[in-house]
């Protein structure tokens, strides 16, 4: 066991932090969905979790008398497949680690029962994904607790959700679709490190509520049974992409990285369109935002800043810092909150900026009051942490989560 025992209780624990991740080369399409093994490579940037994040307390004892679990303070149903799979796959690796007798922690606790109790740090209504936060801080913890490499890992969280693996690592991350039926070649890995680009910046505009989209799963398992797009997308547009993708990182050419996000952003809702019946995740504000964005790009010439959307209408924005407090500025007046005095741009802080008069009438946009609830300003972050404080634990020595974590 890697972690201080409760000896009385025989009581071990563990508690981590995952990332968010936001793609920039989109994954859409599942080969097979039991393994979740995608019909195309994607690419994302992991964002900082100071501002967002999954934190995860796994205990394990011989005395707990099944495997349970509370998401954001409610108890849940153990039973899900995709948990299942996460918790049978950690538990085998680390089986097959001790009978190799490659494991030099005890791991006996492998075949005692969990408890597992996971909280995010941004509201469910930001509408951002936490199965990808969620699901790599479960497999990250658990293999902790069990002792389990670090390579084996994305393989496991990709069985949880798609998009999980790839919040295993920090920074420009790319997960390979593989080529193997097992799946075991459909693997994330880093491809620069968060520190690569600091003059990246992220902003995720929140809009206004909306009702329920279609989720991704469901989602993307119609449009490859009925999208002629996505398998066009899958054999011939995202393999060169993902190849453009890769070297405009690494040459931190952020117009031909902002330009490539947009299209192949737009590229998926093409496809979601082209899906029948269709799917719209987009809705008028996320129209709005990308003309703006269009709109301003095109008064300077050149992309300073881009826009990309998931299965949902926040936009999530890429831009440089330099950049950084005009477009706040103009995304402030163009869409101004009704009441003032409210915190408009959480995160990272931004500077003021003026806009110049030309500026506002060459984007030609009537404002938009209220159309965006809020911004949060982050940035590219590292990959999961252990939290050594034993503080940090949402689980109390009995096994049970703590007050402060319980939601009525
Ligand atoms: C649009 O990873 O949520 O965010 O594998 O079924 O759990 P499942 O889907 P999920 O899909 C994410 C889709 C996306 C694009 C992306 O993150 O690459």
């Amino acid at each position: 066991m890697n972690m201080p025992e409760n000896d009385k209780q025989s009581l071990s624990m563990v508690t981590c932090t995952a990332p968010v991740n936001i793609a920039v080369i989109k994954y859409w399409g599942k080969r097979d969905e039991d393994l979740i093994l995608p019909i195309n490579s994607s690419l994302s940037v992991t964002l900082h979790q100071d501002q967002l994040k999954t934190t995860t307390t796994v205990a394990c004892s011989r005395n707990f008398q099944q495997d349970r679990i509370w998401l954001n303070g409610k108890g849940e149903d153990i039973s899900n497949p995709r948990l299942q799979s996460c918790l049978q796959e950690i538990r085998r690796f680390s089986r097959k680690r001790r009978n190799t007798g490659d494991s030099t922690s005890d791991v006996s606790g492998v075949s005692h029962k969990v408890h597992i109790c996971s909280v995010n740090n941004f509201p469910t209504a930001a509408g951002l994904a936490s199965s990808a936060s969620g699901y790599a801080c479960l497999v990250y913890t658990l293999s902790q607790l069990f002792g389990v490499e670090n390579e084996q890992l994305s393989a496991v969280a990709r069985q949880g959700s798609g998009s999980a693996c790839r919040s295993l690592y920090g920074g420009f991350v790319q997960w390979k679709l593989g080529e193997q039926l097992d799946g075991k070649d459909s693997l994330a890995e880093q491809v620069e490190s968060e520190s690569y680009w600091p003059e990246l910046r992220v902003l995720i505009l929140v809009v206004s509520a909306e009702q329920k989209s279609v989720g991704s799963t469901s989602g993307m398992h119609t449009s490859v049974e009925t999208s002629q797009l996505l398998k066009y997308r899958a054999d011939v547009v995202v393999p060169s992409r993902m190849e453009e993708m890769i070297r405009v990182i690494r040459e931190r050419d952020f117009p031909a990285f902002g330009e490539l996000t947009m299209k192949d952003s737009n590229q998926f809702h093409a496809i979601c369109l082209d899906t029948y019946p269709p799917i719209f995740y987009l809705n008028n504000m996320s129209h709005r935002i990308i003309s703006l964005v269009h709109r301003y790009n095109q008064y300077y010439g050149e992309t300073r800043v881009a826009y990309t959307f998931d299965a949902g209408p926040n936009a999530v924005i890429y831009t440089l810092q330099d950049h950084l407090p005009e477009f706040v500025q103009v995304v402030r007046h163009f869409f101004p909150l009704e009441v003032s005095g409210e915190e408009f741009v959480k995160g990272l802080p931004v500077c003021s900026a003026d806009l110049s008069e030309e500026l506002k009438r060459d984007i030609n946009m009537e404002p938009t009051p209220k159309g965006i609830r809020y911004i949060i300003s982050t940035k590219a972050g590292p990959g999961p942490c252990v939290m050594k404080d034993p503080n940090h634990h949402l689980l109390g020595a009995d096994g049970l989560p703590k007050k402060s974590v319980i939601s009525d």
